[in-house]
């Protein structure tokens, strides 16, 4: 079951809904597959950046000179490949100044285990806060595993931002991770016996890059 009370917020904006609709469409094409995988990030990284630090910023207007803000933390996003790649570019239009660090796990399909496979952080952690992209939660072991990655390598603030979340992945990561904030855009109704997400969206990678099976 999901703690209500643990830091975990689903985006109810009507946007989102109506983009989600498209995204979850099994008529829906890899190309605008795309696009809305792209678009949903956006409005989350927006949500996602909600309580950022920022820092004054003197600038002057055609009119006068003012304090202005800009972001004033180092952010580190982190992709899980594949289908993490996708929400990468949204999220970089809105911090232009983060660091991306690439990290491959894949899901074996017997066991429904991670395995990592690719690992591109530096040596040290060098951000104040890590946005972990992946569109799906289902059983939350890839996403424990990356927070374990990043926890290992020194990262202390970590959000989690998916576009489709299952109950069972929320609670395994609010389990292992209390302190991770999780955002997404749907918590669907579970997952079934092969560990897809119900009702969901079928499989993230496959729908983006059109490597799906032909049958
Ligand atoms: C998908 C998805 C997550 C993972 C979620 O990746 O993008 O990384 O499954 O499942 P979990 O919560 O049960 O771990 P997949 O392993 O299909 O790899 P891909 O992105 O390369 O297609
Ligand atoms: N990975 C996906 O891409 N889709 C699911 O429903 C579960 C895991």
């Amino acid at each position: 079951m999901t703690n209500p009370n643990a830091r975990f917020h689903v985006s109810s904006h009507p946007a989102v809904l109506h983009k989600l609709a498209i995204l979850r469409d099994e008529d829906t094409e890899p190309k605008k597959f795309r696009e809305v995988v792209r678009e949903l990030s956006w409005l989350l990284g927006y949500e996602a950046l909600a309580d950022a630090r920022v820092r004054p910023r003197s600038i002057t207007t055609p009119m006068e000179s003012m304090e202005a803000s800009e972001l004033g933390e180092r952010i580190g996003l982190i992709p899980i490949l594949r289908a993490g790649l996708g929400m990468v570019d949204a999220m970089l239009e809105l911090m232009p100044t983060a660091q991306v660090w690439h990290l491959g796990l894949f899901r074996d399909e017997r066991t429904l285990r991670p395995v990592e496979y690719y690992n591109k952080l530096p040596d040290s952690a060098t951000v104040d806060l890590c946005l972990i992209l992946d569109p799906m939660l289902a059983t939350g072991g890839s996403a424990t595993a990356a927070i374990d990655v990043l926890k290992r390598w020194g990262a202390v603030r970590i959000k989690l931002v998916n576009l489709i979340a299952a109950p069972e992945g929320v609670a395994a990561v609010q389990a292992a991770h209390p302190d991770v904030e999780i955002l997404c855009a749907a918590l669907d109704r579970g997952l079934n016996a092969r560990g897809y997400i119900m009702p969901g969206l079928g499989d993230a990678g496959d729908r983006q890059f059109g490597t799906g099976h032909s049958d």
